[in-house]
């Protein structure tokens, strides 16, 4: 599918509501679905990513209803899941595969992880080695990549301390940790989001955090809740700098997620020169929640490296748009696991760079995009990512003849309603 992007005509105004956070939507269903009872989740996310986590679930056998953004999920315990018919579908999403399998290791199934051809290139060797310490017992094609096979076995907890700072790792032996014997620590090299954290303890587990770990025991049962998901911050992102690079725009977006791990979105933006406010900022479910304000200007621009480069790692495909706008352009370091996303980002971002006519250095672990450039109507390709799709759309807001999107289906994965969205509030 081809969308036409037309060069906004107007500052962009209006109030938006985002999907429900995929990172949030992922934990609530996987930990409601080991829960002991019915947990309802509303708001949940309508990216595709997270209806692929429902689908292994359903597979797993976990009764899930799904009513419009409303979600039943009646748990069937920490041992209750039962081997699937066929392969689990993880789709093209890399939570769904890396966390899920932490949940299934521990019990008595055998499973085969599948996903689309994205997902079978992506690592897994940084769940497997953690996994197999534990005692799990499962094998990858060619040692590292899905389909995952997973035959559940008995896991003790381990002292586990991660490389790369991953979110989806430290969630994936947390899950195990679940069902392991004694307790399982795992330590991270910089501080990643926290949701699974938050998440258990909401559901009565006790976890202990410290300066760069978290400690979990295994056994404890997890008690059924009531979830409302926050908006999603990553989805935000892309209206956010649309706002910031359009001078004039007033922008409001509603009870969006603003988990500090998280938010180091909105600390970089106002250090980029970027006019930002949080009003009615409240707790929900354990999570901070409130709506960002966002107005046009001229951004100054900045460097994303060393502890921002892996909080802001899902935002910098659309925050080097911001850069290309803003004064002294943006310098990217530390971030080559933007190479191993659903595209090797760097390399995509520059292509779409280049038929921009917008000027991007790469690097292996990031990129320099100088500021204070024009952007040129082009033919845009989303290579079938998601965030590719829809930075390409927010830089083609800024040229002076529309640009196609082509593979613009992509954006569904997380923000089924992005075109939609950005349509309204540029006609507005
Ligand atoms: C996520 C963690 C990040 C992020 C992904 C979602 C999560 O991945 O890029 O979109 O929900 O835990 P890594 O854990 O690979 O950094």
């Amino acid at each position: 599918m081809t969308e036409t992007v037309r060069p906004a005509a107007a500052p962009l105004s209006g109030r938006i509501r985002l999907p429900g956070d995929k990172s949030i939507s992922h934990r609530y269903a996987m930990l409601a679905s080991v829960a002991e009872g019915t947990s309802r989740i509303h708001n949940y996310s309508s990216g595709a990513d997270c209806h692929s986590t429902l689908g292994c679930l359903r597979a797993l056998g976990v009764p899930v209803t799904v009513d419009g953004h409303d979600v039943t999920v009646e748990g069937v315990g920490l041992q209750g899941y039962r081997t699937p018919a066929a392969d689990l579908d993880a789709g093209n999403s890399g939570s769904t595969i890396r966390m899920l399998s932490g949940l299934i290791a521990g019990q008595p199934v055998r499973v085969r992880l599948a996903g689309d051809e994205s997902l079978s290139r992506r690592p897994m060797q940084r769940i497997m080695k953690p996994l197999a310490e534990m005692g799990a017992r499962l094998s990858a094609r060619d040692g590292k990549f899905p389909p995952l096979e997973i035959d559940g076995a008995a896991l003790h907890g381990i002292d586990y301390a991660m490389r790369v700072a991953s979110a989806q790792v430290k969630s994936c032996v947390l899950l195990a940790g679940l069902n392991a014997s004694g307790e399982t620590v795992v330590r991270e090299p910089t501080r990643t989001r926290d949701h699974t954290e938050v998440a258990l303890r909401e559901m009565g587990v006790s976890i202990e955090t410290g300066r760069g770990w978290v400690k979990v025991r295994g056994g404890s049962p997890l008690q059924p809740r009531e979830f409302t998901v926050p908006g999603d911050l990553s989805s935000a992102a892309f209206f956010l700098v649309a706002g910031a690079i359009i001078p004039g725009s007033n922008l409001v977006i509603e009870d969006v997620g603003l988990n500090p791990t998280r938010a180091t979105l909105v600390d970089f933006l106002a250090s980029a020169g970027v006019e930002i406010q949080i009003l009615d900022l409240n707790i929900q479910c354990g999570e901070p929640v409130g709506d960002l304000v966002v107005r046009g200007s001229r951004p100054r621009g900045g460097q994303i490296e060393a502890e921002w480069a892996a909080a802001l790692i899902d935002e910098i495909p659309v925050l080097a748009v911001l850069g290309a706008l803003s004064e002294k352009g943006l310098l990217v370091r530390d971030a080559a696991e933007l190479r191993v996303k659903e595209t090797d980002r760097i390399e995509t971002l520059a292509e779409n760079f280049r038929r921009l006519q917008l000027a991007i250095e790469t690097r292996p672990d990031g990129f320099f995009v100088p500021g204070n450039q024009k952007v040129h109507a082009a033919s845009l390709d989303s290579f079938g990512d998601h965030r590719i799709a829809m930075a390409g759309a927010v830089a083609a807001l800024c040229a002076s003849e529309p640009s196609d999107i082509n593979g613009a289906e992509a954006a569904s994965i997380s923000f089924p309603e992005f075109w939609e969205t950005l349509r309204r509030i540029s006609a507005a």
